[in-house]
């Protein structure tokens, strides 16, 4: 058990205060000495450790509990250094970093030898990405410019959106928490590959295919992410995971406002009879219509953003609220919306209901 610094850092654009420089350089120090730093981004908050110390990488593993073979995301803050991590740089990398970095994409690139096998997993393939946050971006220019990060949730649980999210999962088990608040985007990055041709999504976000495919040409996506999670193995080894799963048994009800809402209240109705504590998650335009012990509102139903935002966050309070059966409305496959339900279908452990 180690003490864990928790320090403030204002998420708006620089210039920092020199408190928060100081504390952002206090920060990379304990990354470049093989140390562990939570740190918020644009999509969630990560969990940093220097990319080419492999102690630091087996540090990070240990932290979140998590299987060492599945790779780690090298984050960097300026284009020119992924030359030093990969071995090379692709066409289609240069085009598709001009068109989203900074910002929520990660290519996979083949790795040079500078990466240790600890950090990718064993792979020899490497995950980058280049952060929009601030924060982030200051950091890792703080920590000698590499600096390895998954999400900083405890192995299974929702990605944290918020600090106090990161304090519950790794108090103790890393050096310092920096805490900018709330994150804007609330899911993960999409993952491209471009070692295989066509480029192949590995993990929806905010990037969509077709934004991807204004500017690549055709992109595919791994045919695992679209499935019910029979069968098909993901290519990316943390999708096959159980992640972002919360405690209680959740159940995504697909189909009309009006049948969703009368299934939904039934079978609340019936778990709780059994002695069951029944959550339901929904949209505010049909919140007023469910009953069960406790009921969350995702946001509107016509602003996916505001729904990616809420997601981890309400998936996290049904298990404060010791919740044990929790239906949710579903979402459409398209555009952003694949990304919100590939994790809630992740979450759910793909049970999903038609009425
Ligand atoms: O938005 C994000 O990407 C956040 C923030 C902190 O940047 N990070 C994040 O990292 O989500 P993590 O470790 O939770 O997820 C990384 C995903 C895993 O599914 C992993 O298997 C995949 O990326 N991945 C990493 N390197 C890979 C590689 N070389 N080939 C295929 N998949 C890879
Ligand atoms: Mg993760």
């Amino acid at each position: 058990m180690r003490k864990t610094i928790v320090e403030k850092i204002s998420p708006d654009e620089e210039p920092f205060s020199e408190i928060e420089e100081q504390a952002l350089r206090r920060a990379g120090n304990i990354i470049r000495e093989g140390g562990l730093v939570a740190f918020p981004t644009e999509t969630v908050y990560g969990l940093g450790g220097d990319a080419l110390n492999r102690e630091s990488s087996r540090r990070i593993y240990a932290a979140k509990d998590r299987p060492s073979d599945n790779p780690l995301i090298v984050h960097i803050c300026r284009f020119e250094d992924i030359r030093e991590i990969v071995r090379e740089v692709p066409e289609a990398a240069v085009r598709i970093a001009e068109a989203f970095w900074p910002g929520p994409l990660t290519m996979i690139l083949h790795k040079s030898e500078r990466v240790p096998r600890e950090t990718t997993g064993g792979l020899d393939t490497v995950a980058v990405r280049l952060p929009s946050h601030p924060v982030a971006r200051r950091l890792i220019a703080c920590s000698g410019g590499y600096v390895a990060a998954p999400s900083a949730n405890r192995s299974g649980r929702p990605s944290p959106t918020q600090a106090r999210y990161v304090v519950e999962d790794m108090d103790g088990r890393v050096d310092m928490i920096l805490d900018s608040g709330e994150v804007g985007i609330g899911l993960e990055s999409t993952i491209v590959d471009l070692t295989v041709t066509p480029p192949q999504i590995l993990r929806p976000g905010y990037v969509t295919r077709e934004m991807l495919e204004e500017v690549l040409g055709r992109v595919d996506v791994d045919a695992a992410v679209i499935s019910d999670g029979s069968g098909q193995t993901p290519r990316a080894p943390g999708m096959k995971y159980r992640h972002y799963a919360p405690r209680g048994e959740l159940v995504i009800v697909e189909g009309s406002p009006e049948r969703v809402a009368d299934y939904m209240n039934c079978q609340a109705a019936e778990d709780k009879a059994r002695g069951e504590k029944t959550g339901i998650i929904g949209t505010k335009e049909f919140l007023g219509q469910y009953r069960a012990d406790v009921v969350k509102c995702l946001g509107e139903r016509t602003d996916e953003e505001s729904i990616a935002r809420s997601l981890y966050s309400v998936l996290r309070q049904m298990d404060d609220e010791q919740v044990t059966k929790i239906y949710s409305e579903s979402f459409s496959g398209e555009g952003f919306g694949q990304a919100i339900m590939n994790r809630l279908s992740k979450a759910a452990g793909h049970r999903v209901v038609k009425v």
